[in-house]
């Protein structure tokens, strides 16, 4: 097995553990390259009759705005995972489609677990650079790497987004359980930075050191060590 299938192993066991756990669990989900070798998993897991999404909630972390909908993350979401659960539609949410997305995760319970990716700039959803501590979902414009290193999912360059909605880093560090996954060696600096540096706006995802309980999955070396 190599480091990606275990990251992705890792990550796909974490999830349906929680929903064993816990049926009713509210989920934050991710999108982006890292995640699809879990959600490859879950799906089938799910189709062979070995996981049970029929009370979960599942939340998106982040969305474009003024995306067509095939390029959306609610697509993405539909396409690599939830069409291959027995996920009821209505537990299916994105933030797109919410006026108060906070309210609707409180309403549900609170999020019980929580997938990250890391950005090369070290944002955390779509929580760029200069984000504050205490942000909760909101609209934000995208800054240009991120949108370069999203355009391979993009059929037509000038369809890249300017804009999404995220959730904040305050919305993620009060999920009850967390993992961060990394894949590719040239996420490593920015995820030393992050875990070990400052905790800063500069990276929005040095603030996950706060979190109580952050699992740490990577496909390369990594020693998870925060320093408190
Ligand atoms: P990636 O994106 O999984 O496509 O590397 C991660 C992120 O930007 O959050």
């Amino acid at each position: 097995m190599d480091g990606y299938q275990a990251l992705s192993l890792k990550t796909a066991e974490a999830i349906a553990a929680q929903l064993k756990t816990k049926p009713e669990s509210c989920l934050g989900l991710p999108t982006g390259r890292t995640p699809l070798g879990c959600y490859e998993l879950l799906s089938k897991w799910s189709k062979e009759g070995k996981l049970d999404w029929s009370k979960a909630r599942c939340f998106a972390l982040d969305d474009y705005l003024d995306v067509q909908e095939v390029d959306s993350f609610a697509h993405y979401l539909q396409e690599n995972l939830y069409q291959h659960t027995n996920l009821p539609a209505a537990q299916r949410f994105n933030p797109r489609f919410s006026d108060n997305y906070d309210q609707l995760i409180a309403d549900c319970g609170g999020l019980d677990l929580t997938v990250i990716g890391i950005g090369s700039n070290g944002h955390i959803a779509f929580n760029e650079p200069g984000t504050p501590r205490n942000s909760w979902t909101n609209s934000i414009w995208l800054t240009e790497s991120t949108r370069q290193a999203n355009a391979a999912f993009f059929s037509y360059p000038h369809n890249i987004p300017n804009r999404a909605v995220t959730m904040g880093v305050a919305t993620i560090l009060a999920s009850r359980h967390l993992i961060l996954i990394a894949n590719g060696e040239h996420k490593q600096d920015i995820l030393t930075k992050a875990l070990t540096g400052p905790r800063t706006n500069d990276v929005p995802a040095s603030f996950l050191q706060e979190h109580g309980d952050l699992k740490v999955f990577t496909d390369f070396d990594y020693q998870h060590a925060i320093s408190r």
